[in-house]
């Protein structure tokens, strides 16, 4: 164990949050740090130690009572997370003090930029950690400091911004909230407010790799002390391999793997379409039943992630119908998925940590975002990295069937398709190479360790 290695990460209560923070966990553990992981919940139990005893999980609350539905009003629960925080944080880091075991820094999700000052009052290095592409984080920026906005007559606009080396972006392909200002103004600050604080930061971790974005890293990294340090995969997933390990995970949404696994196993190599929406999306019922018609009529297999909440909007008969070819489940274990040689195809709403997973172990992509920085990302995957393609919506934002049925077709059957996994193969290769001993994620890591200690 190292001299001073102990370090706290908190990331915010969200899947697409908890997941990347508590795998970077796991590689400052691998490098002999002692992290704490903070977790907030509706659910506070005592702390635990995971396998190995590497990293303590604490988990806090969120300052709801039981019974209570946080998902009501977004500004009170913001406020309630806060101040639950703010209360408990500075006691955790005076008992960990007193005990001899005083932590470095704090490694905090870049959505509660506040944790910058907190850090500070306790002496400690404050660490943002983005868990979205730097090229939004830059949007975002610029919209902070005033100096890009989206024209209000923005259809008028076909070119809405550009950024060096990559596509001009029109309004699709920005962070959607920029376009729907009025439609989510609480989300739109707390995605904004990100950046706020960033000229004080100490350290701008991001879970992303230098490749990924290497024109725009320049400019990054002359504004920012940045380590890219991802994809924040479990290694034994980018070795295609599956160990006998199955600690990668923090008991979170786990999902038994049996049941697709055994599924997939029953499929011939690149013969599936996986689609999964992450855990945040809702479809309305049109969309769901235009989706299920589109995956019915393309011919290929397919195995649909829909969450509990949302069974309802499948179709009648629709499992019946479908047969053999289609499995639904409520949530997968996706990265087994994905690995899995009888993937084809990862329909996605495009989060980021589905795009870099999809990017990461090499399966072409068909882009359907949805909202926040999923248009961009999805940008990503059809135009810059070519590992994809992306659904062509009507003005509405509605995706018809034809359009799933032609994506599928291009994407599985297609000459497109080959290029496309030309791309992916290329992509995957690179990823590895970022996060393998003297890659530049992991070196990134190495830097960040020597800084803390
Ligand atoms: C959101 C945003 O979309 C994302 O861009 C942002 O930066 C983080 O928060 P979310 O919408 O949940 O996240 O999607 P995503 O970023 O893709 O994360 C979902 C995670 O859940 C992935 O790591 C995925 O592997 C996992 N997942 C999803 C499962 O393990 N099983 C499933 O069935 C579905």
């Amino acid at each position: 164990m190292r001299e001073g290695s102990h370090v706290i990460v908190l990331p915010f209560p969200g899947q697409g949050h908890i997941t990347p923070l508590s795998q970077f966990c796991k590689r400052l553990a691998s490098k002999g740090l002692k992290p704490t992981l903070i977790l907030v919940s509706d659910k506070p139990s005592p702390p635990y130690k995971t396998e190995k005893d590497s990293i303590t999980v604490f988990p806090i609350s969120n300052g709801f009572q039981e019974g209570e539905d946080p998902l009501q009003d977004l500004d009170d629960y913001m406020d309630r997370v806060e101040t639950s925080i703010k209360k408990r944080l500075p006691e955790l880091i005076q008992d960990m003090k007193l005990s001899g075991n005083p932590p470095k820094a704090l490694v905090y999700d870049s959505t509660m930029p506040w944790l910058l000052d907190v850090a500070h009052a306790h002496g400690l290095s404050g660490a943002a950690f983005f868990t979205q592409p730097w090229l939004v984080s830059a949007i975002y920026y610029h919209v902070f400091k005033g100096s890009f906005f989206v024209p209000s007559t923005k259809y008028g606009h076909s070119t809405l911004a550009s950024f060096p080396s990559f596509p001009i972006l029109n309004a699709n392909d920005l962070p959607s909230f920029l376009c729907e200002s009025s439609s989510y103004p609480n989300i739109l600050r707390i995605v904004v407010d990100q950046l706020s604080n960033i000229d004080r930061v100490d350290i701008v971790l991001c879970n992303t790799f230098d490749k990924l974005e290497e024109k725009l890293l320049k400019w990054v990294k002359s504004m920012w002390p940045v380590l890219n340090i991802g994809p924040t995969l479990p290694s034994m997933y980018l070795d295609k391999r599956l160990s006998e390990d199955k600690n990668y995970g923090f008991s979170l949404f786990t999902a038994k793997s049996t049941e697709c696994i055994e599924w997939l196993n029953s499929k011939q190599p690149s013969s599936v379409v996986y689609v999964s929406f992450g855990s945040l999306v809702i479809l309305n019922e049109d969309q769901m039943m235009e989706l299920a018609t589109g995956l019915k009529q393309s011919g290929c297999f397919f195995l649909w992630v829909v969450r509990e909440t949302e069974t309802n909007k499948i179709p009648k008969n629709y499992v019946d119908e479908t047969g053999e070819k289609g499995l639904i489940v409520s949530w997968s274990p996706q990265l087994e998925v994905l690995a899995h040689k009888s993937v084809g195809c990862f329909l996605t709403h495009c989060g980021w940590n589905s795009t870099l997973e999809g990017l990461s172990l090499g399966v072409p992509m068909i882009g359907m975002p949805h909202w926040t920085d999923q248009p961009t990302n999805a940008k990503f995957v059809e135009d810059v990295w070519k590992v994809g393609v992306r659904v062509k919506a009507e003005a509405d934002g509605f995706v018809r069937r034809e359009e799933i049925v032609r994506c599928v077709g291009e994407v599985m059957e297609g000459e497109k398709g080959k290029e496309i996994r030309k791309n992916a193969e290329k992509w995957k290769v690179l990823a590895r190479e970022a996060v393998s001993e003297g890659g530049s994620s992991d070196k990134s890591i190495d830097e960040f360790v020597s800084m803390v200690c």
